[in-house]
């Protein structure tokens, strides 16, 4: 059974990433931009969904012990570390949780440090929040991005109150290693920085890459709050819901004042369906790490034959593939402008950062057959442009 190539449509569902834009564009364009999945989610957890409504009461829940449990067993088994059921706090989603982190925690003339080109909503929640912002370039050697670890010395020792981690990061795609995020945990520790770990795609992995969760050093620094969700790796981010884990017992207790004063949490399906896949369908993340994989190896191969002049950033984990069209002279919203004759839209690499500009993000979460229709609008709009 092909869980992931089966023809699926997305249109007339509300879907932001289909329908919005094409009331935007003022026609239907293949979208491989916002960050879910162009399939459905796991079949065991639309049976628990299902189940649910069916009985057809939705009151006002809470979070029994087997949802903590659930979680427990998928952090443990998976990436090797353990949470307390005291330390976590449901919240509504990722970003929400990084804008209580920053609120909670920091003050109003805080510095926050985040690594860049990099998920848009940093720059976002940063900002929103009133605090300042503090860049430092991701690297580019030899393809690869890396953190400047000289530069970030230099910085934590100027004063810097929290630095918004994204592991794996979105947009470059790197799964960072055990060392990058010891190096980076240590010097957050040795500056008494805070660090907050937003680890929504841990679990979409490629080509057998392996994550190094923060989690796994709870132990030994006391300053990390970590913000993991089933949103991504499930396609639920429309049911809201994000897990912060903060074992530092100050840091927890202001942030369940702060979050408490708003009485939100997740919502009750939401709930289930996180029971039912972390608790079943581990299967299917696996099956879909394989699926990813191969759509990526596609592009590679197609981009090889057809765009070889296009520069690939390596994908270890997400299904965000991040790829340099700066050798056609034009910028992302060029780009994007002239692909919509092609009939596809890509995300602007311009909205990760102001350098990238000439850059797309290609959303990979979908069929093999549609990921193919997007790389030959791609290779036609190239051929005809050159
Ligand atoms: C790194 C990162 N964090 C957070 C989010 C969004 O999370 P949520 O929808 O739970 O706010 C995304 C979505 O693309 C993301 O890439």
């Amino acid at each position: 059974m092909d869980l992931f190539n089966k023809p699926f449509s997305r249109l007339n569902t509300s879907c932001y990433k289909w329908d919005y834009l094409r009331e935007e564009a003022g026609k239907t364009l293949i979208p491989f931009t916002t960050a879910d999945s162009d399939y459905p989610t796991a079949p065991e957890i639309i049976a628990a969904l299902k189940e649910r409504v069916e009985h057809g009461a939705f009151g006002y829940s809470y979070l029994d012990q087997e949802y903590y449990e659930i979680l427990g067993r998928w952090t443990a088994e998976r990436y090797g570390y353990e949470i307390k059921p005291e330390w976590v706090l449901a919240t509504t989603g990722v970003v929400s949780s990084l804008m209580f982190s920053v609120l909670a925690l920091t003050d109003e003339n805080a510095k926050i440090l985040i690594y860049t080109p990099v998920y848009n909503l940093f720059y976002d929640v940063v900002k929103r929040s009133g605090r300042r912002l503090v860049e430092s370039k991701l690297l580019l050697e030899d393809g690869k991005y890396r953190i400047n670890f000289r530069e970030t010395e230099e910085i934590l020792k100027d004063g810097v109150d929290m630095i918004i981690f994204c592991s794996p990061h979105n947009p470059v795609g790197r799964v960072w290693t055990r060392e990058e995020t010891e190096t980076l945990l240590a010097m957050a520790d040795k500056y008494g920085t805070l660090f907050v770990s937003d680890e929504i795609h841990c679990d979409l992995l490629l080509g057998g890459s392996r994550f190094t969760s923060a989690g796994k050093y709870f132990r030994e620094h006391e300053n990390i709050i970590l913000v993991f969700a089933p949103s991504k790796t499930f396609n639920l981010a429309g049911l809201h819901l994000a897990n912060m884990v903060v074992p530092n017992a100050l840091h927890r207790k202001r942030l369940r004042d702060f979050i408490g004063g708003f009485y939100i949490g997740p919502d009750l399906l939401a709930v289930v369906a996180c029971k039912a896949a972390y608790g079943k369908c581990a299967y299917w993340v696996d099956l879909q790490n394989e699926h990813l994989t191969e759509q990526y190896a596609h592009l590679v191969s197609f981009f090889r034959e057809r765009i070889p002049e296009a520069q690939i950033a390596p994908l270890e984990g997400t299904y965000l593939a991040w790829v340099d069209f700066r050798f056609l002279g034009m910028s992302s919203e060029e780009l994007n402008a002239g692909l919509a004759d092609y009939g596809v839209r890509f995300n602007r690499g311009d909205l990760y950062g102001s350098d990238y500009d000439g850059f797309l993000r290609i959303n990979l979460a979908c069929s093999r057959d549609q990921l193919a229709r997007g790389l030959w609008a791609l290779a036609n709009f190239v051929n005809d442009k050159g």
